[in-house]
């Protein structure tokens, strides 16, 4: 009787992706495929130096050119109180440099033209003077006594310090190092790396002035936050803002941040009345926008002869670039790096955080990561693994003995997070088996004996998916929660909206999947729309994984107040009282006569046709919802590799990724999201670069530099599944879109570093290029990646 859950694509079904009927035919409609009746276009001039003071720039040559409309410098915005921005950090941003240039790149003048040549030829002909300033480009610089002030802009900023955070119980901590075994200690460098989606960023500001009304179309994973911030900072009515955000070709944290063309792009149409489109080159995405990382680690493990962890004591510090700009939650100094440590059962922890700025591009962006976790994953496997080797303690009993128990959640981290759920053991126990552990530990002897460096590297780790709930995570003020509307046609037939914004993670496909399982609607006659704010409910937006836990619990909710009133129609439509309905998928039976049915369409026809007495019509709802908890999926990233002692090259002989993302809605969309992850993961070790020399120029700031890996150099990988589902989530699913980018990268450094070890080498800084890796091995000492990079030699 009851319908088949898979065939109508409902949860746990591989239904393939809908979105992608448009994207394999070119259908796909991006910022750049808009095109307006009447549109101007925008190109910024960039500063060619990392810090210098502006001593004057000249623009009547750009005027002169045939074709170009307005020419926006610092001035001119500042003039009407635009060339400041606040960030999501509580920072300030240069929209146009008035004073300084404070990165390489930074935008110092738009030229707004009849096309984007013209808009360029404009750029060409702006005439700056600078004064070079000495640029800072990492954290030990611009702490050093007699530091140039890098924010001398804001009045009460006395060093180039954003922010000096701690957590943890020092006192414990320092205690527990006292009574330890061994202590291991490390340094390391999470080198700056870029999200760069293939579509860099770009706007459409549309404002007309016959009925006020302000479209910008934008490359933005967040456009309801977007709007709020328009209308605060250019006081404009919020009901007069419409911001569109169409299809994105990827965004990965990169289309978060406010970007100074948006502001511009939007004040420029303010100012001509016509359409004005921005659209970002790709070396201006990588040398301007969002970078990740960039962080620097001085790591302790307190530890018994058992090994038992006794205690963890970790000093971070980040490199914020220019400006303090990315999302930031705003209790958490720095982003959530106090993640650290989550899955393993240690007694006391102290961590001290400081941000600094330099002269480079706004970083910190969380890079397909929820704030920083990333890098707070990828120190704690590497200290596990150090810490393991100072123990003389097979890496993988090292961490079993560490690992939370199955029966010891709810769990109280270290640091102070609750987690829910998991089964850690069983995840490690499945990776090794399937890695061959034991054999692979054979071979690694014998290959030793031939002089082959053969290398196995375990990543394990639990990551705080889906912010909020709304009473500990906000982004200037605004609450961490979202919303689902939910519109049953009368054929029923199917409209959802909701407050994220998909980004090639296929919420499309997903979220009509989960009414398909509430409702027992095919999922093919639900379609999902995100990204207008007009007509989508309000939402904080799609990053750090917070879609599933938070916005797709909400699709599931709404659903439920969908089922709740369609069970009244039934009762009417059966003539019996509500309390004699049953529920099975897609249809309502009374309790006594089970043959006797309405189905859940019935009830869609009834609604706008035959209501009960006293009831509304139709059938629509909407959810906001705020999520309990952070939900708690859990990863064993495993990989062998073999590096050649001659050249230092590595290959990646197997990876084994072991997932457990609570109740998977499509198993093959969350395979998609853990292959991504893991190729990220592997680029991130071995190839992507990215850097500033000691003037402050950015190297690798275009993809023959700065490489991103094709089919050819990407390794196979093998997924395995675990299934905890998540106690507070509707349907028990978990986050998953970013998990194997976060835990990936410590498996392939661990296993090159393992496979480095009788050398002495403790550690080489990613990414971990051939020539780094030969240099360990013939110096037989680390290697640190810490910019800045010579040049000059
Ligand atoms: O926030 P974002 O969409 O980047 O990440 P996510 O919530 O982890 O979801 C990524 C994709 O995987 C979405 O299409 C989800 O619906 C899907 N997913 C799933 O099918 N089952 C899960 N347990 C988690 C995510």
């Amino acid at each position: 009787m009851s319908l088949d859950e898979i065939k109508i694509g409902g949860l746990g079904a591989s239904r393939k992706r809908v979105e992608d009927n448009r994207f394999i035919r070119g259908k796909g409609n991006y910022v750049d495929d808009v095109v307006l009746p009447g549109m101007l276009h925008m190109e910024i001039l960039r500063s060619p130096l990392a810090h210098a003071r502006i001593k004057s720039i000249d623009v009547s040559a750009a005027w002169q050119i045939p074709g170009v409309r307005l020419v926006l410098t610092g001035e001119t915005m500042a003039a009407r109180n635009l060339a400041w921005m606040p960030t999501l950090s509580y920072d300030t941003q240069a929209v146009l440099a008035t004073d300084k240039v404070r990165f390489q790149g930074q935008e110092v003048a738009c030229v707004i033209a009849d096309d984007p040549y013209i808009a360029k030829d404009g750029c060409e002909a702006i005439v700056v003077e600078y004064e070079p300033l000495p640029p800072i480009v990492n954290p030990m610089q611009a702490l050093a006594p007699g530091a140039p002030l890098i924010r001398d802009d804001k009045e009460n900023q006395k060093d180039n310090v954003v922010f000096d955070w701690q957590v943890g119980d020092k006192a414990a901590t320092d205690a527990a190092f006292a009574k330890a075994d061994k202590v291991s200690k490390i340094e390391l460098h999470y080198p700056r790396s870029h999200p760069s989606p293939i579509e860099p960023c770009g706007s459409i500001a549309d404002f007309d002035r016959s009925t006020s009304k302000l479209t910008v179309y934008m490359t933005t994973q967040a456009p309801h936050i977007i709007r709020a911030a328009v209308a605060l900072v250019a006081e404009l009515p919020e009901h007069m803002i419409r911001i569109i955000s169409p299809d994105l070709g990827g965004g990965f944290g990169n289309k978060v941040p406010v970007y100074p063309g948006y502001v511009v792009s939007i004040l420029a149409s303010i100012l001509l009345e016509r359409p004005v489109k921005w659209i970002e080159d790709k070396t201006g995405n990588l040398i301007s926008t969002g970078f990740g990382r960039d962080v620097y680690l001085k790591g302790e493990l307190a530890l018994r002869k058992d090994g038992k962890i006794l205690a963890v004591r970790m000093h971070t510090d980040s490199d914020h670039g220019a400006f303090f700009s990315d999302a930031q939650p705003s209790k958490f100094k720095i982003g959530l790096m106090h993640s650290a440590f989550a899955c393993y059962d240690i007694p006391a922890a102290h961590l001290t955080a400081r941000g600094t700025y330099s002269n480079k591009a706004p970083g910190g962006v969380a890079y397909r990561c929820s704030f920083r976790v990333t890098e707070a994953m990828f120190f704690q496997e590497r200290m596990v693994q150090a810490a393991a080797d100072d123990l003389g303690m097979d890496q993988a009993e090292f961490r079993r003995v560490n690992l939370v128990r199955d029966d010891d959640f709810p769990h109280r981290t270290a640091f102070g997070f609750l987690t829910d759920s998991g089964q850690y053991a069983k995840c490690l126990d499945i990776g090794l088996e399937a890695i061959g552990y034991k054999d692979f530990q054979k071979q690694k002897e014998e290959a030793r004996k031939r002089g082959r460096l053969l290398g196995i590297g375990i990543s394990t780790m639990t990551e705080p998916l889906g912010a909020g709930n709304s009473r500990e995570y906000d982004i200037l003020g605004i609450k961490m929660f979202d919303s689902a509307e939910l519109r049953v046609h009368m054929t029923g037939k199917a409209i959802l909206r909701t407050g994220a914004r998909t980004q090639g993670q296929g919420h499309e496909t997903t979220w009509a999947q989960i009414v398909a399982h509430e409702l027992g609607l095919p999922a093919d006659d639900i379609v999902v729309e995100e990204g207008d704010t007009d007509t989508a409910p309000f939402g904080m937006g799609t990053y750090a994984s917070r879609s599933t836990p938070v916005a797709g619990a909400a699709v599931a909710m709404v659903s439920r107040k969908i089922r709740a009133k369609a069970r009244k129609i039934a009762a009417h439509l059966l003539e019996v009282s509500e309390e004699d309905v049953e529920w099975e998928l897609g249809r309502f039976y009374v309790r006594s006569a089970p043959t006797r049915g309405v189905t859940i369409q019935d009830c869609a026809f009834a609604a706008y046709t035959n209501m009960p007495d006293g009831l509304e019509p139709g059938l629509e709802n909407v959810s906001y919802y705020d999520p309990p908890n952070l939900t708690w999926p859990f990863a064993c990233y495993i990989a062998t590799v073999e590096v050649d002692p001659q050249t230092g090259v590595w290959d990646v002989l197997k990876v084994v990724a072991v997932d457990d993302c609570g109740v998977r809605i499509n198993p093959m969309i969350v395979e998609g999201q853990i292959m991504g992850g893991l190729t990220e993961a592997y680029a991130m070790a071995s190839m992507q670069f990215i850097t500033f020399d000691a003037e402050g120029n950015c190297v690798g700031s275009n993809y023959l530099d700065y490489l991103l890996p094709t089919a050819w150099e990407t390794p196979g990988f093998e997924l395995h599944e675990v299934v905890t589902p998540c106690p507070h989530h509707p349907i028990g699913a978990k986050g998953i879109g970013e998990c194997a980018t976060v835990g990936g990268p410590a498996a392939f450094v661990n296993a090159v570093m393992d496979a480095l070890k009788d050398s002495g080498v403790r550690n080489i800084d990613m990414p971990l290029l051939p020539d780094r890796v030969y240099q360990a091995l013939t110096l037989k000492k680390d290697v640190s990646g810490a910019p800045p990079v010579k040049t000059d030699d």
